[in-house]
């Protein structure tokens, strides 16, 4: 890990009737809020692997990320590795996590699965620590774990109010509580937390997640304050909708997904009128982690294809 200086950051609804499958993405998973495994291959995923050959932005920095084992944030630890990051990365899926560090390694990166689970302090605090221990620091944090849920106030029980907040808002919170103390040390760093286009645009069966996604905004809008004088720059992202496991329908035929989701895309997300790849979402959090953005901090910055900026919006069929 490089010494920081300030201001641096490292130098480091319609579904298409045809289908017949209106729970695809109806609301909850548009906005990804569902989740299960369903593992994509890094290539269909939009992402390069390996570190052979690249010139490697992140060369030797220490990148954290937090969810891991699926989805963005996989891809998003392998696009670091491939820029030579050495990445450190949770999730609670061990045998995902170590999927997905065999095959950074494999390509040629530097990753360790930690296990931990975001909604436990204990558990943040020890990954916090250990990925900075292994690395020698923590250049650049990407906040990422989260899960969904997609009910209707009146049908939503206690419990998966609480489960959503405690794993996208408390979890964001509790990992910048335990990575700040490292960065104040090295004297800066860089920390990216995934929120989400749902946070500006809420859905009838989305209070949970849209409440969960803005609560993200806050905290990293009050981190960016407080410690954008010790070098330490904070930004939120916030992806539309993704092909992840969290939008793909538990079990669905690769065939039907291949028919679903572009119609998907047209009908449902103006602008680009498409999903977007987990890789693309990765290239622009390395690009928020990286030197071309020094004065950027305290940012909500939307990857979403244009879903916020017009009018469509995946409505789940409120009563
Ligand atoms: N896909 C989209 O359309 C979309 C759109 C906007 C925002 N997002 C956000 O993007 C982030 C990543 O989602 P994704 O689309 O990549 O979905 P995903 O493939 O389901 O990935 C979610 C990741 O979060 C981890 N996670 C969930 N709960 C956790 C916990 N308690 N402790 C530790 N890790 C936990 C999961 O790991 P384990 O299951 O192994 O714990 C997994 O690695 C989420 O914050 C999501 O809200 C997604």
């Amino acid at each position: 890990m490089t010494q920081h200086t300030n201001a641096r950051s490292t130098s480091t609804n319609t579904t298409p009737s045809g289908l017949g499958r209106r729970s695809f993405l109806g609301g909850a998973a548009a906005a990804g809020m569902t989740g299960a495994a369903f593992g994509t291959p890094a290539h269909a995923a939009g992402v390069r692997t390996g570190t052979r050959g690249r010139g490697g932005r992140f060369r030797g920095k220490s990148v954290l990320i937090t969810g891991a084992t699926s989805g963005i944030g996989r891809a998003t630890a392998i696009a670091f590795a491939a820029e030579g990051a050495h990445v450190g990365f949770c999730g609670r899926r061990a045998e995902s996590g170590r999927a997905v560090e065999r095959e950074i390694r494999d390509a040629g990166g530097e990753a360790t699965y930690i296990q931990a689970d975001v909604r436990v302090a204990d558990q943040v605090q020890r990954f916090v620590d250990r990925v900075a221990s292994t690395y020698g620091g923590i250049d650049v944090a990407f906040n990422n774990a989260g899960v969904g849920s997609g009910k209707l106030p009146h049908e939503m029980s206690v419990e998966e109010w609480d489960n959503v907040q405690a794993t996208n808002a408390r979890g964001v919170f509790l990992a910048i509580k335990y990575e700040v103390p490292h960065m104040l040390r090295a004297g800066g760093g860089v920390i990216i937390c995934t929120s989400s286009s749902a946070a500006e645009q809420a859905r009838p069966n989305g209070a949970a997640y849209t409440a969960s996604k803005r609560a993200v905004q806050g905290v990293v809008k009050a981190a960016a304050l407080a410690y954008g004088t010790k070098g330490i720059r904070v930004n939120a992202l916030l992806p539309g909708t993704t092909d992840t496991p969290f939008v793909r329908p538990p079990g669905i035929a690769d065939g039907d997904w291949a028919t679903y989701k572009p119609a998907f895309g047209r009908l449902n997300i103006d602008g680009l009128e498409r999903m977007a790849e987990a890789g693309e979402i990765a290239r622009a959090v390395l690009g928020l982690a990286s030197d071309d953005f020094p004065y950027m901090t305290g940012s909500s910055v939307a990857v979403d294809g244009g879903s916020t900026a017009g009018r469509k919006m995946i409505h789940p069929g409120a009563p």
